[in-house]
C-alpha cells in the first residue's frame, strides 16, 4: 500500500520526468496566459532584470528560466528543490554551468556549502507551500537569506488566490489544484507577501499581472540580518 503524502510532499511530487516534459507548453505556454492571465514574458522580464552571474534558484522546475535568461558568460549557479526528478531535469538543461546541486525542503532550514549569491529566484514555488502565506514565505526567507549577499537580491513570482479578481477559469483551476494539494493559495494575499518583503529587505517591490504578483526584495534589512544571526 502507498504511503499517504503529506502537505509539503503532494506540494512538490507532481513534477514527475513526465510532467516536466510537458511543464513548459502547459504551464509557461498555457496556463500563464490563458488561465493566470501573467504571459511568461512578463517572468522573463523580472529574471532578466534581476538575475546575475552568481544566482541561487530555489524551486526549480523544468529550469526554463535559467536556460533563457541566464547570461552566456562565466556563472556560478545553484540549483535547490526538494524534488530529485527536477533537480535533474533543470541541470541537464543548464549543464554548461556545472550546477551545484542541493536536494532540500525549503519549509526547513537548509545548509549549503560556499560563498553567498547576489541573485536567488522563487518563482512559484510559495503558491505550493502549505500553509498561510505570511508564514510561508517568511520562513522560506528566512531560511534564504543567510545565502544573500547583502546588497543582493531575492525575487520571484507567486499566484495569488484572494483579495484579487481571479477570472472564472482560473478559479476552477486553482479549486483543483488546491483540492489536489498541488497548489495550498486559497488565502495568498498581496498583502501578505508585502508585509514579509517589507519586513526583511530595505528596498522591494510588488506588482499585480493578472493572478500573479511579481517581487523583488534588494538589501536585507539590519534588524532582520541581526535575527537572522540571533542576536535580536
Ligand atoms: C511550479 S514549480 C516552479 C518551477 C520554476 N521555478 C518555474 O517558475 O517554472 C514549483 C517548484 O518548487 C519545488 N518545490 C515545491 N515545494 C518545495 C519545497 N517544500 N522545497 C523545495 N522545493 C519545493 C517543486 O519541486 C518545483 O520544482
Amino acid at each position: 500500500m502507498k504511503a499517504e503524502l503529506t502537505d509539503v510532499e503532494r506540494g512538490y511530487a507532481v513534477y514527475t520526468r513526465r510532467s516536466l516534459s510537458i511543464y513548459d507548453r502547459f504551464v509557461l505556454g498555457f496556463l500563464n496566459q490563458a488561465v493566470w492571465k501573467c504571459p511568461t514574458e512578463e517572468l522573463l522580464t523580472l529574471y532578466r532584470a534581476h538575475i546575475s552571474t552568481n544566482h541561487l534558484e530555489a524551486g526549480v522546475g523544468s529550469g526554463f528560466f535559467l536556460e533563457k535568461t541566464l547570461p552566456e558568460s562565466e556563472v556560478r549557479l545553484a540549483l535547490l528543490d526538494a524534488n530529485r526528478d527536477c533537480l535533474e531535469y533543470a541541470a541537464a538543461r543548464v549543464e554548461k554551468f556545472r550546477p551545484e546541486i542541493h536536494q532540500e525542503n525549503i519549509l526547513e532550514s537548509i545548509e549549503l556549502p560556499g560563498a553567498g549569491f547576489d541573485s536567488i529566484g522563487l518563482n512559484y514555488v510559495l503558491h505550493c507551500l502549505p500553509g498561510n502565506l505570511e508564514t510561508k514565505a517568511g520562513l522560506v526567507i528566512d531560511h534564504l537569506a543567510p545565502y544573500l549577499h547583502e546588497k543582493g537580491t531575492l525575487f520571484g513570482s507567486t499566484i495569488l488566490g484572494t483579495e484579487i479578481q481571479i477570472p472564472w477559469l482560473a478559479r476552477v483551476m486553482m479549486k483543483r489544484f488546491n483540492t489536489k494539494g498541488i497548489f495550498s493559495n486559497e488565502n495568498d494575499s498581496l498583502g501578505a507577501i508585502m508585509e514579509v518583503l517589507s519586513s526583511r529587505f530595505k528596498t522591494f517591490n510588488v506588482e499585480v499581472q493578472g493572478c500573479v504578483v511579481l517581487f523583488w526584495g534588494k538589501g536585507l534589512r539590519d534588524g532582520f540580518q541581526r535575527r537572522l544571526k540571533g542576536l535580536e
